[in-house]
């Protein structure tokens, strides 16, 4: 579905441009040219952004050992 009409950007194109890393609404325009004209597709891409960041899978912090604060 078009979420940005003025750039005929769909809310697919956003979700992949989020999944690559572009995960706030200054990326998404830098990116895909989102919001840069009339801005009514601004709720629309920011839910899309939201839900996105909202379903991405956790990534574990590794962990940091004790070795890591001694100095060489
Ligand atoms: Fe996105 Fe107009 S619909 S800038």
């Amino acid at each position: 579905m078009y979420v940005c009409l003025c750039k005929g950007v769909t809310d697919t194109r956003v979700r992949e441009a989020v999944q690559q890393g572009a995960h706030s609404m200054a990326a998404l325009r830098a990116e895909l040219g989102v919001c840069t004209e009339c801005k009514k597709c601004a709720v629309s891409i920011n839910g899309v952004l939201r839900d996105t960041l909202m379903a991405a899978p956790v990534v574990a912090a590794p962990l940091c050992l004790p070795e890591c604060h001694t100095s060489v």
